[in-house]
């Protein structure tokens, strides 16, 4: 239980850590707060600071998710070996991962530094996934991404898309494959709170007043 409450402590702050704002002010100069969407993710990075910050946040946001992932690895490895395999284990494997990757994103969303308002949670999102559905999982969900983006040529739309099957993916994998209930609604929950957080997307989108790919950063 200790571990398992390091565990969420730990993740929640290092999703906290806000790229997004700490290499705008530190490198550019600049707020990307006051630019574009106001996100302090990588689709507002690419608008406001180009192609290297808008990279530069992503590898560093993509690095917390995945870094969350391995935490939890080690969590199991270390402090809960046999967790669902042992009779007597309280957990099982993927509902710690689950865990980290709810905690991860929670804490990139409702960032403390950033007085709970932070990012979007996607580039996270995709860092935690290579650990909770695997390579193939992931890369299909990116898939499910890039299809839509270049669709749409929204980014958000191709967020929400992708934001949108994860839980049906995750079914696949925790209520068919392994039965783990628990690890589904975890991720469904992250799901649902990466959707809330393009709230202001989807009204944009359903106003047609959402920017699209190549739109340069106003206001
Ligand atoms: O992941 C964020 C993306 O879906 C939307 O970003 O800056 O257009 O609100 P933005």
């Amino acid at each position: 239980l200790v571990a398992l409450a390091l565990l969420v402590v730990v993740c929640f702050l290092l999703g906290s850590i806000p790229w997004g704002v700490i290499i705008s002010k530190s490198v550019f100069h600049t707020d990307i707060r006051e630019h574009g969407s106001g996100n302090i993710g990588t689709t507002n990075a690419m608008r406001t600071m180009g192609k290297k910050g808008g990279v530069a946040v992503f590898v560093l946001d993509f690095g917390k998710g995945l870094l969350s992932g391995l935490i939890a690895l080690f969590v199991l490895a270390a402090f809960i070996p046999g967790a669902g395999v042992a009779a007597d284990s309280p957990v099982s494997a993927s509902t710690v991962v689950a865990l980290a990757f709810l905690c991860c994103t929670l804490g990139h969303i409702f960032s403390p530094w950033l007085k709970f308002k932070g990012g979007k949670g996607i580039a996270v999102a995709v860092g935690c996934l290579f650990v909770t559905f695997g390579v193939m999982g992931a890369l299909l969900e990116i898939a499910v991404f890039a299809v839509v983006v270049a669709i749409s040529r929204f980014v958000s739309a191709g967020s929400l898309a992708a934001a949108i099957v994860s839980p049906i993916f995750a079914a696949y994998y925790f209520l068919f494959q392994a039965f783990d209930p628990i690890a589904w609604v975890l991720c469904l929950v992250t799901a649902l709170v990466v959707i809330w957080a393009h709230r202001g997307n989807i009204h944009r989108l359903a106003t047609g007043t959402e920017r699209r790919i190549g739109d340069k950063a106003k206001e």
